[in-house]
Formats: structure tokens, C-alpha cells, sequence
């Protein structure tokens, strides 16, 4: 038994050395220095931008590797990362509306010869609006993709349904500030959506959904979402109910500013694991279903601005875990008093901002306030 033990060992260090000799030569990459088809294809890459301000002008040299917003595998050897997010995208002088800092042009296919590409990201950017070219389906091994402000329009292309390993996908626009260039997307039939097996995070706000179909289905097909912003797509409608709820990981649902004219759909109320809903900014109507307080994992929840009416049901008192609560501006008409039963409940453990301006609620300070242990934030009616 010992001799054989001592066998293994030899083996297993034989092997090692042959491993430390040797890093990765079998794909005849090096560790410093790049492959030369890769280092081909970012320059023909390079080739179709534009880019005003040279800010790629370290693309020069043979070590691809060491040039801006390149990061090849210290193993392999391979270009694993591109990041070419404008660095400073609001611009720097004044209000000019024309940053100079974007790269635009073309976005050629021999971006394709980065086989091992795991991270994309060409945020910020203006492309002029041109569509995502079909190609970008074919990095079977990417992870992220962020094309967010980033100057593209067009509907989305199904062929991005091949990146079955896709981590990250934002398509949205950030419109917290003044910006300059934003992508002009449509969903169309979202079916392709529901192939990206691996998809934790979508964000796909300001994406257009007004002729989409199938988005819902889709998303609920995603074994592995975690969080979906769809802020400002124009929704319009959601269904009330669904055959079958899906979303066992789902923990983030953005669905705020769409317009949306319906009764609070009752699929919302199968998502056990939801902590953070936000349905502001749209036309839900009737009152607030009850059946909130079966969401005891929310943490964060925002009604404001629906035409909601009636008060907060009594439920609200199981959400243990609820540390946000936006319910603005919707027709509450209640005397303070009268939510002492809610906050009373072990939501008064965890609630740390409270927000009813805009309510018609009335009444005096009540006791209850003075039991929220955690809270630092409050905004009633009028103050
Ligand atoms: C970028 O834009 C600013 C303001 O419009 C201008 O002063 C500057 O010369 C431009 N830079 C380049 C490299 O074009
Ligand atoms: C590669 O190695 C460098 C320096 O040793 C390190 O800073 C970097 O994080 C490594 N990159 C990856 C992708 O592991
Ligand atoms: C995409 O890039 C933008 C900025 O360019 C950033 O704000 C956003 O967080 C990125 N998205 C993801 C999913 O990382
Ligand atoms: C997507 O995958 C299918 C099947 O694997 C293949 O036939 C098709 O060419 C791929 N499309 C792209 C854009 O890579
Ligand atoms: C639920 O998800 C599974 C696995 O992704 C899928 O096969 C099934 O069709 C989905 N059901 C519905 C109703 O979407
Ligand atoms: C929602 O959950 C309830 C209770 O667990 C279950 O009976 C019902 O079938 C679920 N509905 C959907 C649409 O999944
Ligand atoms: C919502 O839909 C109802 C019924 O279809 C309609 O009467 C109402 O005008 C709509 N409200 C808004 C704000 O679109
Ligand atoms: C909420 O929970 C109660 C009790 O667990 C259950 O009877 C009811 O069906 C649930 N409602 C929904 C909409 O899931
Ligand atoms: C409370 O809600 C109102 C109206 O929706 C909003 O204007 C205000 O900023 C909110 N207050 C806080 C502290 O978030
Ligand atoms: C507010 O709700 C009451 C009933 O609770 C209803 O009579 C009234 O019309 C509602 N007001 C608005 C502006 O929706
Ligand atoms: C506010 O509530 C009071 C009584 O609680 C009621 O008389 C009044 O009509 C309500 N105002 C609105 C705008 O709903």
C-alpha cells in the first residue's frame, strides 16, 4: 500500500513540473505578448472606428495585450476582455452636446477572430445608430455585454440568442444625467431572450416594447435571472395572470415609468424571492392586493404614482424584511391612527424610510412612528 502511495506521488509531481515548464504551450500561446490572429483582428477592428480623440492610440506594437482597454488571459494567453466604455462620457466642456471622447464608425466582424472574448463592453459610445451586427451572437463564450448608451437603434437581433453563456446583458440607456448619445432599440418578438440559459442580469431600460411580443414568456423562461430592469419601455400592459411563474431566483424587478393600465397582476405574488419591486410611475389601478405580504423577502418596494386607491393592507405587517416603502402619491384617505395594526406588525423592525407625501392621509403624529426602530427617513403628506 505505502509503495503505491509513493507511486502516486512521484506521478503527481512529474506532473506538476511538466506543468510549471511548460505554461500552455499546447495552444502555442505565451504568457507575455499577444496571439497574432487576435492582435490582427483588433487592428482591423480599430480600422472601422473612429475615434477622434486617439484614445486608442496604444494600438500600436506587437503586445496587444498591453493595449488599452485589452486584457488577455494570464493563462492562455487570448484576449479575454475588451472595454472600450467612453471614459468620459458627459462632456467636460460646459453643455457641448458633441463629446469628442466617443468612438463611433463601424463595428466590423473581425472582431469574431477574439474567439476567447468573455467581456464586451462598448458603453457610452456613438455608433450613429446602426444596429447590432448579427456577428455578436457568435461569442459563444461571452459573459458580458454592455452596448448601453452606446448610439445603436434597430430591433434587437435573435441571433444574440446564441450566447448561451451570457452573464450580463445591458442594452438600456443611463438617463441620470444629460447625455449626449442613447440607443434607439426595439425588443420585436423577445422568443430569443428565453435561450439565454446562464442570464442573471438584464437591463434593458428605455428599450422600446410597444410592438414586442413574448417578452414576458421569455424572461420567465430564465432558470438563472437574478435581476430585470425594464424601466420606461413603454409596457403599456402585463398580463393578469401567467399558467406557470418561472422566476425561482429573481430578486430584482424594475418595471417603473411604462404606462402601465392594468390591475397589479397576481403572477408578482408568486415570486418568493423578490427584493426589490418597483411599479412606479404607471396607471395601476384597484387597491393594493394583500398579497404583498406573502413577499416576505422584499426589502424594497415603490408604488408611487399609481392611481391606486384604498390604504395599505393589514398584511404589510409580515413583510419582516422590508426596509423601503415608497407609497406616494396614490389615493390613500386614512387617518395615521388607522395603519397602527400594520406597524405594529415585525415590519416595524426592519423599516428605515417611509415615504406617504402626496397621500390624503391625516390625523396626529401616532405612536407607532415612535416604534419604527430602524427608521431614518419619513415623508407624510405635505411636509
Ligand atoms: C473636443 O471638443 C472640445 C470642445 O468642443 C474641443 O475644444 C477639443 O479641441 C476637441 N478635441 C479634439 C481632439 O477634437
Ligand atoms: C494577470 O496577472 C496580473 C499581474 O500578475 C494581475 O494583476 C492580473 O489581475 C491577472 N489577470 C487575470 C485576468 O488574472
Ligand atoms: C454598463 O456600462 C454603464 C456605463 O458605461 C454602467 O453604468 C453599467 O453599470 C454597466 N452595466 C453593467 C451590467 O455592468
Ligand atoms: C447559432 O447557433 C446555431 C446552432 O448552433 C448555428 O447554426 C448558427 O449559425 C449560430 N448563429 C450565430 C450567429 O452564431
Ligand atoms: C419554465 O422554465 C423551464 C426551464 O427553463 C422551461 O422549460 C419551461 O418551459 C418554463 N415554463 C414556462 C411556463 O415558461
Ligand atoms: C402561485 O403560488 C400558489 C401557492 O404556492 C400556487 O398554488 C399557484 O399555482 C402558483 N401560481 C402560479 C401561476 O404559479
Ligand atoms: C386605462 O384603460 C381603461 C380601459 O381600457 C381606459 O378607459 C383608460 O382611459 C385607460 N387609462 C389610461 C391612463 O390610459
Ligand atoms: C399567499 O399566502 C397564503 C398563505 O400562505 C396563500 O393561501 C395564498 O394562496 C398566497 N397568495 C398568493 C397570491 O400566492
Ligand atoms: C417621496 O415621494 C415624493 C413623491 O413621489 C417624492 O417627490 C419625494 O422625493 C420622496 N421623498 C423621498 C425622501 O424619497
Ligand atoms: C380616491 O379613492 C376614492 C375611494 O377610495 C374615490 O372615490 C376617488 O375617486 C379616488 N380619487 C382619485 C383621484 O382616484
Ligand atoms: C381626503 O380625505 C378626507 C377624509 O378623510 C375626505 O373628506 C377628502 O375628500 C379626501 N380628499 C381626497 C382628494 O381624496
Amino acid at each position: 500500500m505505502a509503495t503505491y502511495n509513493v507511486y502516486v506521488l512521484f506521478f503527481l509531481l512529474v506532473f506538476v513540473c511538466i506543468q510549471l515548464i511548460t505554461p500552455s504551450t499546447c495552444d502555442g500561446a505565451l504568457t507575455s505578448g499577444c496571439i497574432p490572429a487576435e492582435r490582427r483582428a483588433l487592428l482591423e477592428f480599430k480600422r472601422g472606428l473612429k475615434d477622434p480623440t486617439n484614445r486608442l492610440s496604444s494600438w500600436v506594437g506587437e503586445d496587444c495585450c498591453q493595449w488599452e482597454g485589452v486584457t488577455c488571459s494570464n493563462h492562455t494567453g487570448h484576449v479575454v476582455k475588451l472595454d472600450l466604455q467612453n471614459p468620459h462620457p458627459f462632456s467636460d466642456f460646459g453643455d457641448d452636446p458633441y463629446n469628442n471622447w466617443t468612438l463611433g464608425g463601424e463595428l466590423r466582424p473581425s472582431l469574431l477572430g477574439l474567439k476567447h472574448l468573455k467581456y464586451l463592453d462598448l458603453s457610452m459610445n456613438n455608433f450613429g445608430g446602426i444596429n447590432i451586427p448579427e456577428f455578436m451572437g457568435s461569442f459563444h463564450q461571452l459573459q458580458y455585454l454592455n452596448l448601453s448608451s452606446a448610439g445603436l437603434g434597430g430591433v434587437l437581433p435573435h441571433q444574440l440568442a446564441n450566447l448561451s453563456n451570457l452573464q450580463y446583458l445591458d442594452l438600456s440607456n443611463d438617463v441620470s444625467d444629460i447625455l449626449v448619445h442613447v440607443n434607439e432599440f426595439s425588443i420585436g418578438d423577445a422568443l430569443w431572450i428565453s435561450h439565454l440559459s446562464s442570464l442573471k442580469h438584464l437591463i434593458l431600460g428605455n428599450v422600446n416594447f410597444q410592438n414586442g411580443a413574448h417578452w414576458l414568456e421569455a424572461l420567465n423562461m430564465l432558470p438563472s435571472i437574478v435581476e430585470i430592469y425594464l424601466s420606461s419601455c413603454e409596457i403599456g400592459s402585463v398580463p393578469f395572470s401567467l399558467p406557470h411563474v418561472n422566476f425561482t431566483s429573481l430578486s430584482v424587478l424594475d418595471l417603473s415609468y411604462n404606462s402601465i393600465n392594468s390591475t397589479i397582476p397576481s403572477w408578482l405574488f408568486n415570486i418568493s424571492s423578490l427584493e426589490h419591486l418597483d411599479l412606479s410611475e404607471n396607471f395601476f389601478q384597484g387597491n393594493i392586493p394583500p398579497a404583498f405580504g406573502n413577499l416576505t423577502s422584499l426589502k424594497g418596494l415603490t408604488l408611487a404614482n399609481n392611481p391606486l386607491q384604498g390604504g395599505i393592507p393589514t398584511s404589510f405587517r409580515n413583510l419582516c424584511k422590508l426596509q423601503n416603502l415608497i407609497s406616494s402619491s396614490i389615493n390613500i384617505s386614512k387617518d395615521l391612527l388607522e395603519f397602527d395594526e400594520i406597524f405594529s406588525g415585525c415590519i416595524k423592525m426592519s423599516l428605515e424610510s417611509l415615504n406617504l407625501s402626496g397621500t390624503n392621509i391625516s390625523g396626529q403624529l401616532p405612536e407607532w412612528l415612535f416604534q419604527l426602530r430602524k427608521l431614518k427617513s419619513l415623508q407624510l403628506k405635505g411636509i
